[in-house]
């Protein structure tokens, strides 16, 4: 007569310990350094809003903008450890996990958003996001910005106004080099430090989409910009392979759903603000644009092209020569 009592005993045992991990939502701290009215923050928002839609108490997504949580620079390491399950850092910055993104980087490899669409849908540009697996991190997609500017203190016109100008980069060794090759003064630093750096003069320019200089106001502390759209800035949406694959399938499943959804969002709104956000700029007269001719363009590229080689063996000369292709089929 024992037996059914503590058959009876375990199961109740087992059914409140179920019912307290169902009560348990599981949380995705998605943490990010720019601010909520741009691509990354908007995309950031819809996944989060619909997450709570499809999942109710099963999980919430918590979104951390503007550097709150993490910056760039410890946000990998903390999702490593568990304290983050989301991030989109820029393809830039993910050198010291796999040498291959540092493509992306390149100057003048892409021509515009369609053709870095049309690589990364190829399978050479998905089986990028799997890069890094090994290390403990996986893509889950990527994001668009925008294409660069060059912000400066000075009118930066020819590659040779920039000789001996600081710029502030993204941790990068491409852009290091691309920087170099314009005899400049190329300076790793955090995002979050950029407008003061700027506004103080510890630096005399940077590069950046049109709408990161208009969301952190780069463009009230710097008076010129030249619209060069030299390079791309683009995220990976990454987390944790451990994080990821411990999550029950139907919710795995349901949350890459509402990811693609919200990136789709987001690269709609990247095509929109690089239109608006640089209109915004222009009205506010705080700043000159300046715009380049034929000529004055062949002579970044020129200067800048060469860093190509450099990181040839390090990327691939395939990979470099398939992307470049994604150009002009339109
Ligand atoms: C930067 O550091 O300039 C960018 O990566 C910021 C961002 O996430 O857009």
């Amino acid at each position: 007569m024992q037996r059914p009592i503590i058959t009876l005993l375990t199961l109740g045992l087992l059914l409140a310990s179920a019912l307290a991990a169902a009560a348990e939502p599981i949380v995705i701290k998605f943490s990010h350094v720019v601010a909520e009215n741009t691509p990354k923050g908007q995309m950031a928002n819809r996944f989060k809003d619909l997450v709570a839609e499809r999942l109710g108490d099963r999980a919430t997504v918590e979104v951390y903008p503007n550097s709150q949580l993490f910056g760039d620079d410890k946000v990998l390491e903390a999702m490593l450890l568990g304290d983050v399950q989301l991030a989109a850092p820029a393809l830039s910055k993910f050198s010291r996990y796999t040498d291959v993104l540092a493509l992306y980087d390149l100057p003048f490899l892409f021509e515009d958003l369609d053709a870095v669409d049309r690589f990364q849908q190829s399978e050479q540009g998905r089986t990028m996001l799997e890069s890094m697996r090994k290390r403990g991190l996986l893509g889950l997609g990527y994001l668009h910005n925008g294409l660069k500017q060059l912000s400066s203190s000075k009118p930066l016109r020819v590659p040779a106004d920039a000789s001996g100008l600081k710029f502030r980069i993204m941790s990068s060794e491409v852009l290091e080099a691309q920087f170099e090759a314009l005899d400049a003064a190329p300076l790793k630093k955090p995002f979050s430090e950029v407008f003061t750096l700027l506004q103080t003069k510890a630096i005399d320019g940077q590069e950046n989409t049109w709408s990161n200089i208009y969301s952190k106001k780069f463009y009230e502390v710097q008076p010129y910009i030249t619209e060069s759209n030299h390079g791309l800035l683009d995220y990976m949406v990454v987390t944790s392979t451990e994080f990821w694959m411990d999550l029950p399938d139907e919710v795995r499943e349901t949350l890459a759903v509402a990811l693609e959804e919200a990136i789709a969002h987001g690269n709609q709104v990247a095509r929109d603000k690089a239109v608006e956000d640089k209109e915004r700029i222009t009205e506010s007269g705080r700043t000159q644009i300046i715009a380049l001719t034929p000529d004055e363009r062949l002579q970044w590229v020129e200067t800048m092209k060469p860093v190509w080689q450099q990181f040839e063996d390090e990327i691939g000369a395939d990979l470099i020569e398939a992307a470049y292709a994604a150009n002009g089929s339109d």
